[in-house]
């Protein structure tokens, strides 16, 4: 079973956001399970909206984490997405090390920018793979990505952070999905949020090959 952390030291940064618009996606290629580690509680709120049980939506602790990581192992799943809180670097760390890959969603601006560089250094620290995702970005412009998203770009390979091509827009469809507790898929099949998140995952599950 692969395991993909999304963290980041930064609050708002679009964590839950990115679990739960990939993890359906990830449920249909051998299942997938959310860990919310977030005491906030975000990912188990649009659980709890939610019509289907999958993919499923399981808090955990930072005790916990490892065992029932091995117990999702165990049931066959094929991917696990850990939602980590934001402040907590207790539990950032420990779903770090058990990370196969570490998604670090970045708001193109610079509080986040500097605000990634711990994130990054943590993973560093740990030894463990870490990849920045773009998200909240604005649309492109005529010849290719805003300016905006180029600078970020640019200062993230400036500090030797690895960035995801594919990115994720600043699109209502993002928020208005989470209060029917559907993803973007599921909400406006075929739409711009739903073929973002579907160029995500595919760039994510290919890094944890
Ligand atoms: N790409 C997006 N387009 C539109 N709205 C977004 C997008 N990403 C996040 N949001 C909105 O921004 C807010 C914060 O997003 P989210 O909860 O995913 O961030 P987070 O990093 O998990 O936050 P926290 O650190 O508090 O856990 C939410 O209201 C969410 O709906
Ligand atoms: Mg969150």
């Amino acid at each position: 079973m692969k395991v993909l952390a999304v963290a980041s030291r930064k609050g708002g940064s679009s964590k839950t956001t990115i679990c739960v618009h990939l993890a359906g996606l990830a449920d249909e290629e051998g299942g997938c399970v959310i860990l919310d580690a977030d005491p906030q509680a975000s990912a188990s709120v649009w659980y709890e909206l939610r019509q289907d049980e999958r993919p499923f939506v399981v808090p955990v602790g930072v005790d916990n984490l490892r065992k029932v990581l091995a117990t999702i192992k165990g049931d066959g799943f094929a991917y696990s997405m850990v939602d980590c809180p934001p402040h907590n670097e207790a539990s950032i760390s420990e779903a770090m090390r058990a990370a196969d890959l570490i998604a670090v969603p970045i708001r193109p601006s610079l509080f986040d920018l500097r605000a990634a560089e711990a994130t990054f250094s943590m993973a560093r620290a740990l030894k463990r793979p870490a990849v920045a995702v773009l998200t909240g970005v604005p649309p492109p412009m005529t010849g290719g990505e805003a300016s905006i998203v180029r600078e970020a770009r640019a200062y993230l390979e400036a500090i030797d952070a690895e960035v995801c091509t594919a990115t994720i827009g600043q699109r209502a469809a993002f928020s208005h999905a989470l209060l029917s507790g559907s993803n973007a898929v599921e909400y406006e099949p075929g739409g711009k949020a739903a073929r973002e998140a579907a160029a995500l995952w595919r760039e994510l599950k290919d890094r944890m090959q």
